[in-house]
């Protein structure tokens, strides 16, 4: 995977600036898109800053899941504002492929700090508070496909077993499932973090209603 070192010319002046000398050198190996090839870490994070989307993510991490990781890769696909670990500091980062690195972080050793978090972050316009949309495949959920997502939010997702955890459900605004068609109790929660992502996308960067 990957380029060598650059080829021709190098950029110069004010062009050279989110280059990285030592890629240009080497050559480029890192899993970023070719727009970023060469780009120096600090450069590809402060331009995804310019235009990342208004949805957090957060996931519940009581256990050690590995599916976490996944979920954080697709943050990163989506360019999600920052991603949320609840629960132990640690999270098994491997399946994340180093894509963490690009996004914010933070960490709330519970659900209520989470909550707490949430309820003075910024909603854009210059308001506070955002709503927590737990998803899920639980009794009373309503489903994503027809649901309006609100721009602001952030996503909550559970843990392979348990799912969401009781307080993650009690401090939900909303909790939305995806619906299934099969035999499974549930699809792996990266598998459901990238369609509920892609849902906020669909809703809010094409500007589909839900359900169309
Ligand atoms: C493997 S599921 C476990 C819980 C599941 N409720 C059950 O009854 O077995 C782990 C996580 O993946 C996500 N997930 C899996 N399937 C889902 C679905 N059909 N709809 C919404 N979320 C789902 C949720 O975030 C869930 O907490």
């Amino acid at each position: 995977m990957g380029v060598g070192p650059w080829q021709g010319p190098w950029p110069a002046g004010p062009a050279l600036s989110p280059y990285d000398e030592s890629l240009l050198t080497d050559g480029d190996r890192r899993n970023v898109v070719d727009k970023y090839r060469y780009w120096r870490h600090e450069a590809i994070v402060r331009d995804l800053d310019t235009r990342r989307h208004d949805f957090h993510v957060a996931v519940e991490n009581w256990g050690h899941d590995f599916n976490i990781g996944s979920v954080i890769r697709t943050a990163n696909a989506f360019n999600a504002k920052a991603f949320h670990i609840v629960g132990k500091r640690r999270w098994n980062r491997r399946g994340a492929m180093v894509t963490d690195r690009y996004q914010h972080e933070y960490h709330h050793p519970g659900v209520q700090d989470l909550v707490d978090w949430a309820s003075t972050a910024p909603a854009g316009e210059g308001a506070r508070g955002i709503p927590i949309i737990g998803i899920d495949n639980l009794p009373g959920s309503l489903p994503i496909e027809t649901y309006d997502l609100p721009r602001h939010c952030i996503l909550l997702f559970g843990q392979e077993g348990p799912g969401l955890s009781p307080e993650a459900r009690a401090a939900s605004a909303a909790i939305l499932d995806i619906a299934q068609f099969g035999s499974t109790r549930s699809i792996n929660a990266g598998a459901a973090g990238a369609i509920a992502m892609h849902s906020w996308v669909r809703r809010h960067v094409f500007d589909q209603p839900a359900g169309s």
